[in-house]
């Protein structure tokens, strides 16, 4: 059984930031994969960064093959739904996602990686993640109710033993915007429509509406994924950043298509009051698959 790479599953941490690169010189991809398998934590436990690193999927297959995942693909093309919605395609060639439980370590730790491919590769996007109010998003919704627990979140989230990139994992990436005083300008009861749960407590409405968003994603019907969610942003400017994981990538296309209205026309009642900025899947690989790169 080859091994997850740990921080997919590293709860409890509250400061986080992703980066994400694109190659200077695709020619040179080897180099680069070398330069991100070698990329260090702090050898500290209380101090300590967690890291998921993820590569742009038809550049994994280019590099390692024989550890490829059949059939999956990059953010290459928006997902256009109803209503004039679309939910933009921003795919880049790697993630360092790195998380913590203070700011600091993480920032001096982004510092340090974006040192060491300087030159092999550019910063193209960087988002910082922070806990808010223990564990609600922005909306001040409680985000992870109905995750998968520590046990059983591996079966979900991780390609199983056998096939190409076992132990490895798709993942979903994207910003999503909030517009937070149409928001705010809703009842409760309202709020609640177009989660599908209860605000207080996290529960499911009985009688959730179809254009509810877990009505919309709901994991009954599309597969169980494993969500890292974590708001993002400043006082004037901020939202949420979707992280997603997933054994199989289908899940979370068709979960995005539902979202936007592709399944049935009705799209999800959320994206009324939240914009997608920026989307991007990511391989993960199994710590092994990583140890081969260097
Ligand atoms: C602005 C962006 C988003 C926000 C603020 C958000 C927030 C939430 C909240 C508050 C819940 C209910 C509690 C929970 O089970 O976690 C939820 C459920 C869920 N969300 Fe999202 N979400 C966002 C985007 C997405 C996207 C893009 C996807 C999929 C690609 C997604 C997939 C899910 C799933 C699978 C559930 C659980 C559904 C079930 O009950 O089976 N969410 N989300």
């Amino acid at each position: 059984m080859n091994t997850a790479q740990a921080g997919i599953f590293a709860l409890g941490t509250s400061s986080h930031i992703y980066l994400e690169f694109d190659l200077v010189n695709p020619k040179l991809c080897k180099d680069f994969a070398a330069a991100v398998a070698a990329i260090r934590e702090p050898r500290t436990t209380t101090g300590g960064v967690n890291f998921v690193i993820g590569f742009r999927p038809e550049l994994w297959r280019e590099m390692v093959p024989e550890h490829a995942p059949a059939n999956v693909e990059g953010f290459n093309e928006d997902i256009e739904g109803v209503e004039g919605f679309v939910i933009p395609a921003t795919q880049h060639d790697a993630l360092v996602w790195m998380s913590s439980s203070a700011y600091d370590v993480v920032f001096d730790m982004a510092r340090t990686v974006i040192q060491d491919l300087a030159g092999k590769a550019t910063l193209k996007e960087e988002t910082s993640g922070w806990a808010h109010k223990h564990d609600r998003d922005l909306t001040g919704f409680v985000d992870g109710s109905e995750n998968p627990t520590l046990l059983d979140a591996p079966a979900d989230a991780l390609l199983p033993v056998g096939e190409p990139g076992a132990g490895g994992s798709v993942l979903l990436l994207q910003k999503w915007r909030h517009r937070t005083a149409e928001w705010e300008a809703l009842p409760v009861a309202k709020q609640e429509m177009v989660m599908g749960r209860t605000k207080a407590e996290s529960i499911e409405l009985e009688n959730k509406p179809e254009d509810s968003h877990v009505a919309r994603t709901d994991q009954d019907k599309f597969g169980n994924i494993f969500r890292r969610n974590m708001p993002y942003g400043n006082v004037d400017n901020h939202g949420t950043v979707f992280v997603g994981f997933s054994a199989e990538q289908r899940r979370l296309t068709k979960m995005l298509e539902s979202m936007a209205g592709l399944a049935n026309g009705t799209r999800d009642a959320l994206t009324r009051y939240t914009q997608p900025l920026t989307g991007a899947y990511y391989f993960v690989p199994s710590v092994e698959n990583l140890r081969e790169l260097r």
